[in-house]
């Protein structure tokens, strides 16, 4: 293979694009970002992608385990697209800081940006403003296709400078807190005990018990769980039973699982 795109997804955004991705730019694997102890790309491929959500204004803390546990080939060009709801802030900058300690050279990173699965502020947007999201990033996807089959170097994408000071700042207070973070979860009458969250969680955070599932603490926030209940039986504090759900309308639950059973290899 030409190109290795390794991706992280709670509710399909990111799977999407590094499918759209791979099909533009043709002979890509697609990999999902393991939990194994190493994270080796050792691969043939000459262009290396990595592809994520953006929470809380910075990297997921599953992408910051990624990196930390990667051994790479220096010389291959490395890029990364960091899908996001409107506010990619300092993401990618942060992404190639840590890169550089490793001694890797992020080359380009990219802002996409797709309908919001962030559901405590907000329930899924009217599904016309999802269509136009959709086609504006299959037209930037396009356009980045062009750039990383030509190798291109660009800078990292970011919002507006004083934004990333003050969301960085968010950003550090909030991720040591994001574990215990599930506190907040809690199923209603609807649960018919399916076992889908148990089996879609990248962390294998929730058990289940007495047919239901409870919250271990060891949470991502990538909020799969409660967007891809079919009973809209979980909720996350007070407000969210009357909000719409949402994942990527193209990504269906058995693809999301099977990323997962390859996350948690
Ligand atoms: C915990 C959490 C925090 C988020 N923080 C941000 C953010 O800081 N900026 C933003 O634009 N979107 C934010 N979002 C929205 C997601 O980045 C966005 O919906 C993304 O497309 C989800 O990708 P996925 O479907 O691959 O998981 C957040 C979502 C979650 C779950
Ligand atoms: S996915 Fe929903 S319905 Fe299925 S066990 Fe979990 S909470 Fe219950
Ligand atoms: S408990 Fe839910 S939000 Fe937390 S990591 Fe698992 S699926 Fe994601």
């Amino acid at each position: 293979m030409d190109n290795a795109i390794y991706f992280y997804s709670g509710t399909g955004n990111s799977l999407w694009t590094a499918k759209n991705l791979a099909r533009l730019l043709g002979n890509t694997e697609l990999i999902p970002m393991t939990s194994k102890k190493e994270s080796i790309i050792s691969l043939n491929a000459e262009r290396v992608g990595l592809i994520f959500p953006v929470h809380m204004w910075g990297l997921p803390l599953h992408v910051i385990d990624f990196v930390r546990r990667l051994s790479a080939d220096h010389a291959k060009y490395y890029f990364a697209l960091a899908v996001n709801a409107g506010q990619v802030a300092a993401t990618l900058v942060q992404l190639k800081k840590m890169l550089q300690e490793k001694e890797i050279n992020l080359s380009a990173g990219f802002s996409i940006c797709l309908p919001s699965n962030y559901i405590p502020w907000g329930g899924a947007i009217a599904l016309e403003k999802q269509q136009e999201r959709f086609s504006d990033s299959l037209n930037k996807i396009k356009f980045i296709s062009e750039l990383v089959r030509a190798k291109e170097a660009r800078t990292p994408e970011k919002g507006p400078s004083w934004q990333n000071v003050f969301f960085s700042a968010l950003y550090k207070m909030g991720s040591p807190r994001i574990p215990g973070m599930d506190k907040s979860f809690w199923v209603d009458a609807k649960c018919s005990g399916c076992k889908i969250c148990e089996k879609i969680c990248p962390t294998k955070n929730i058990i289940m018990s007495d047919g239901k599932p409870t919250w271990h603490h060891h949470c991502e926030q990538c909020l799969a769980c409660i967007q891809w209940c079919p009973e809209e039986a979980i909720q996350y504090g007070k407000n969210t039973a009357t909000k719409k759900r949402y994942h990527h309308p193209e990504i269906k639950l058995p693809e999301m699982l099977a990323c997962n059973i390859r996350q948690n290899r």
